[in-house]
């Protein structure tokens, strides 16, 4: 290791760093417990002591002090000089009313489910193979939507959330000249969708997904008004057959949830009904090109053991569009965490 530049706080020795990421599961489960015990609500813009938060979400003071201060850490909540705690940026995003906040993503991340499917990445790793299958008898959606629909519910509110950070970007990057509908496929509540007909008041749009999250789709895009009456919502299995009609379909957060053939023949499905020249945009992290490798890198890991999928470089994304039969046209930074991966359904 290089010598650390004069007056440069020296580096932590490799084996405390390695001891912190082994238990850095700790701070997983410190972020998921704040969310559960509703700390960020608790805590308004004045700073409060210790004791008034234990009071506020019913816990004990002192283990509440041992929380607070190993989140402080990491700059979820500061510690003030008379030991009390104020908000940071972060802490703030655990508010249940933060926009784009990741309150629902941090109970997402230590849901029980959760800590049981990385406990076995290693096997997840030896077999190639997602491990949920093993350990809940179905696939995750299946298990989701069928087995704890308040999970499920958790799950789509947290897409839709973390959604808000990266919509606005999508939109100023994609270009709908010559789109007159827009289908946005596993589209979840229809954040990115509802942005784009915010953004373009001639463009139609479908919102296709699973038939318990179409239910449960934004209500601008449901009932009545403006943004309803550009919107058709359809609910459905994309493997099983996309029946809508559109200039561009996007599938966003959607091809990393699946191993190369079943990319492919989704692809292939979704392709079968689209007209000739319609666009394939794909909104993914790609792994050589982000800027964020560190969420990159874990999302790969999630996706493997959550249900056999993978992130993609590049050339793996233009891999898989081209063996489904598209035409591969270009990638494009959105300057968020995702890029666009564009494709063309050929002519006949
Ligand atoms: C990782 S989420 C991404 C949601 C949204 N596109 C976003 O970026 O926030 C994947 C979405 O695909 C949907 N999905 C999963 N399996 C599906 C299937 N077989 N047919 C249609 N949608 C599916 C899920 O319900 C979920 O909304």
């Amino acid at each position: 290791m290089a010598d650390p530049a004069p007056g440069a706080a020296p580096a932590t020795p490799a084996p405390l760093r390695l001891h912190a990421l082994a238990y850095s599961l700790g701070v997983t489960a410190a972020v998921t417990a704040a969310a559960r015990l509703g700390l960020a609500d608790a805590l308004g813009e004045e700073p409060l002591s210790v004791g008034a938060l234990a009071t506020a979400v019913g816990a004990d003071e002192e283990t509440l002090g041992q929380l607070l201060r190993a989140l402080a850490c990491h700059e979820v909540f500061r510690e003030t000089e008379d030991g009390g705690y104020t908000h940071t940026e972060m802490s703030r995003l655990l508010r249940t009313d933060a926009p784009a906040g990741r309150r629902a993503m941090a109970l997402l991340a230590g849901a029980p489910f959760a800590w049981q499917i990385w406990s076995r990445l290693d096997e997840a790793v030896r077999s190639g193979q997602s491990v949920f299958q093993d350990l809940y008898g179905k696939p995750l959606f299946a298990y989701l939507h069928q087995d704890e629909p308040e999970l499920g519910a958790l799950f789509d509110r947290a897409m839709a959330k973390s959604g808000e950070t990266t919509a606005a970007a999508v939109a100023a990057a994609l270009d709908l000249s010559g789109t007159g509908t827009v289908a946005d496929i596993g589209g979840g509540r229809g954040t990115l969708l509802r942005t784009l007909l915010d953004r373009h008041p001639a463009l139609n749009g479908v919102l296709f997904d699973l038939p318990q999250v179409v239910a449960d789709a934004d209500p601008a895009l449901r009932t009545g008004g403006e943004l309803a009456d550009r919107c058709r919502l359809v609910a459905g299995d994309c493997h099983v057959g996309v029946p809508v009609k559109a200039d561009t379909y996007l599938l966003k957060g959607v091809v990393h949830m699946w191993n190369d053939a079943t990319a492919v023949a989704a692809l292939r499905t979704l392709a079968r009904n689209a007209p000739a020249g319609s666009r394939v945009v794909l909104i993914e992290q790609v792994l050589d090109a982000t800027d964020t490798p560190e969420i990159a890198t874990v999302m790969n890991l999630l996706m493997l053991v959550s249900q056999g999928g993978r992130e993609r470089t590049e050339r793996e994304l233009r891999s898989v569009l081209t063996r489904a039969g598209l035409e591969f046209c270009s990638v494009t930074p959105t300057g968020s965490v995702v890029h666009l991966v564009e494709a063309v359904v050929p002519g006949p």
